[in-house]
């Protein structure tokens, strides 16, 4: 992979921001103590701890991977409302405008809000580290920071009538130029059934690497369910609605034979024109097989008991 200047990776005022987001970062021990190896000259305070992401890539996820180096989370990005290019998208979003932002929750809901993004980085927020796993065969393992969907839905009150959840991206072609091609129904949506959306896995993300979310992983608020193929998670989320009906993600209107609405990761279960059997884990050599549900099995199995997951895919 081609290697990214750093200014292209992290643009200035990220820097600036990520002062005030370290002292809302809840740091595990092992972290900290990998900051102290990492840094032992640099003088930070308790209020305003400036944390090198570089100091935080030496940590695993809970199997033991390495989580990937943060140049590549934030250098290798699908977010085609940019570009499909995946090592452009990082200079392609630097001017993406995401503050002021609201997300509106409504449908079927007793208490249908539009919150500022302020008011959803308030909710009790906790670092999570996921692996993603693309459907392009690619993999990941990045420290994610926000907070389950569920705690955003418990304050709109879901009614008896919702069973699934809608996302929506920005529709905004003049800053999202992608967007004026049109091979795909913008703006991008995606879904998920209300007992997935409420489990506690399913992340709303609003941080990654000790910053603020840099505007080519989905600034300033996206999507992460760690068990689904990465295309789920949908990034610069403006209205979240809950419905009745399965929604249609933008991948199952433009190609419905290769998308589901469920998209699980399944090794079992190929790509009609290639296998997911393995994967490549960016930054390492060679190929790892894929997990079923990409690892999350324990947790989300239940989920599916009964469903046939070669025709629900
Ligand atoms: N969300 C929007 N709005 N547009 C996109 O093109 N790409 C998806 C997902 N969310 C995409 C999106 C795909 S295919 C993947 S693999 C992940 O974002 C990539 O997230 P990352 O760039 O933060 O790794």
């Amino acid at each position: 992979m081609k290697k990214i200047p750093s200014s292209e990776i992290t643009p200035e005022h990220l820097y600036h921001q990520r002062r005030s987001f370290m002292t809302r970062l809840a740091l595990t021990p092992a972290a900290l103590a990998a900051v102290a190896c990492a840094a032992p000259t640099q003088q930070t305070t308790a209020a305003t701890p400036t944390i090198p992401p570089q100091a935080l890539e030496s940590r695993t996820d809970e199997l033991g991977d390495p989580l990937t180096a943060y140049a590549a989370v934030t250098g290798y990005n699908n977010f085609y409302e940019f570009t499909t290019d995946k090592e452009r998208v990082a200079a392609s979003s630097a001017s993406f405008v995401t503050s002021p932002w609201n997300v509106v929750v409504d449908g079927l809901v007793a208490k249908p809000t539009t919150f500022a993004i302020e008011d959803l980085r308030a909710i009790q927020s906790e670092e999570r580290i996921y692996r993603l796993r693309c459907v392009e065969g690619w993999s990941m393992v990045i420290p994610w920071y926000g907070f389950p969907l569920h705690r955003l839905l418990a304050k709109v009150e879901p009614t008896s009538a919702a069973k699934y959840v809608r996302f929506e991206t920005l529709y905004d072609p003049e800053q999202m130029p992608g967007q004026k091609e049109p091979w795909y129904t913008w703006p991008y949506a995606e879904g998920l059934r209300l007992d997935e959306a409420m489990h506690d896995l399913t992340l709303m993300v609003t941080g990654v690497y000790g910053s603020p979310l840099p505007n080519q992983n989905g600034a300033p608020l996206r999507l992460a369910v760690p068990w689904k193929y990465g295309f789920k998670s949908i990034k610069s989320i403006v209205r979240i609605s809950l419905v009745d009906e399965q929604p249609t993600s933008l991948w199952m209107a433009a190609a419905p034979d290769e998308y589901g609405f469920y998209a699980n990761v399944n090794p079992r279960v190929n790509h009609p024109r290639w296998s997911q059997a393995d994967e490549r884990r960016i930054g390492e050599l060679g190929r790892r097989q894929t997990l079923m549900f990409n690892g999350y099995a324990d947790e989300v199995a239940s989920l599916y008991t009964g469903l046939d997951l070669r025709k629900f895919y």
